[in-house]
């Protein structure tokens, strides 16, 4: 691969559109050396840690826009029995390669959920919300994910804040067969509720030695924290946590948007259902 390829400028901006499945079926042949450096074991244990100190039973998970697996495969190698899924028909099935049958996966859309079982737990990790649409769309999400809980059941989701979208770096990782370019710095969001597009080149060599580019675009949308947290209390879950999250340093005991690139938000849903909860089932 000539160097002046990986350094080639993305092409000019589309408008934004948020129809997240096509980019991340091109995404998913070389997500894992995207996200190869994230310490996903020590994060998911660190994550269901947290939902346990705050009175979490049982390990009967689901892994909602489960990817490839990133968080899939510590759940399972926690001891969860774990159902995950997906927006994106690559990135299921990348995610049943790696977990080998471990996992029921399916294909699923979090704007219409279908009931997959009762669960002890729901994750939803990788700054989901922020590819959903508005607050709406993120409160219908969530009113899925709530379906999908036992009463007393736990939802665990992150999302990014401002920080998240500040002075974002390009990145390019490689291996042998594949050149991935992150074009972090046209991402950049700097007001509240902004939107903005992450861009994404791969270069895959075919098996002739030959070597294709691809370009993936990915509408993100940064949604005010106070905004996410009515949000999970519309769609019929209490609030139980939020922390503040940095990459290498773990959760930190606020979230602060100029701060911190995540918010962790542990939510429950109600033992007893509310009037209005119970009009939304
Ligand atoms: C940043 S990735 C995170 C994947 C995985 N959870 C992880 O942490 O590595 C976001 C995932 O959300 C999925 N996704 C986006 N919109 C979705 C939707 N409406 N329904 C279901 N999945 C969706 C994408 O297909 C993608 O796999």
């Amino acid at each position: 691969m000539p160097p002046a390829l990986v350094q080639a400028s993305p092409s000019a901006t589309r408008p934004s559109r948020f129809a997240p499945q096509a980019p991340y079926d091109a995404l998913a042949p070389v997500y894992d050396l995207l996200t190869g450096d994230y310490t996903y074991p020590e994060w998911v244990r660190e994550l269901v840690g947290l939902a346990r100190d705050h009175g979490l039973e049982g390990r009967r998970t689901l892994d909602a826009a489960c990817g490839d697996g990133n968080a899939t495969v510590p759940l399972l190698d926690l001891g969860h029995e774990v159902s995950a899924c997906d927006l994106s028909p690559a990135m299921v099935a990348a995610a049943r390669r790696r977990t080998g049958g471990r996992a029921r996966i399916v294909q699923a859309d979090l704007l219409a959920m279908p009931l997959l079982g009762r669960h002890d737990l729901v994750t939803c990790l990788g700054d989901v919300p922020n590819h959903l649409a508005s607050l709406a769309d993120v409160a219908a999400a969530l009113t899925g994910l709530r379906r999908n809980l036992r009463a007393g059941g736990m939802l665990l989701f992150d999302v990014n804040l401002l920080a998240a979208y500040r002075d974002v770096p390009d990145v390019t990782v490689r291996d042998d067969d594949r050149i991935v370019t992150w074009w972090g710095s046209r991402a950049q969001i700097h007001e509240p509720g902004g939107a903005g597009e992450v861009v994404v080149d791969v270069f895959q060599r075919d098996a002739d030695g030959l070597w294709h580019r691809s370009t993936c675009r990915q509408p993100h949308r940064h949604h005010p924290l106070p905004g996410v947290l009515d949000a999970v209390s519309a769609a019929g879950l209490e609030v139980v946590a939020v922390h503040g999250h940095v990459p290498g340093a773990g959760l930190q005991p606020r979230a602060d948007e100029s701060r911190h690139p995540k918010a962790v938000v542990l939510a429950r849903r109600p033992a007893r259902l509310t009037t209005k909860t119970r009009r939304q089932r």
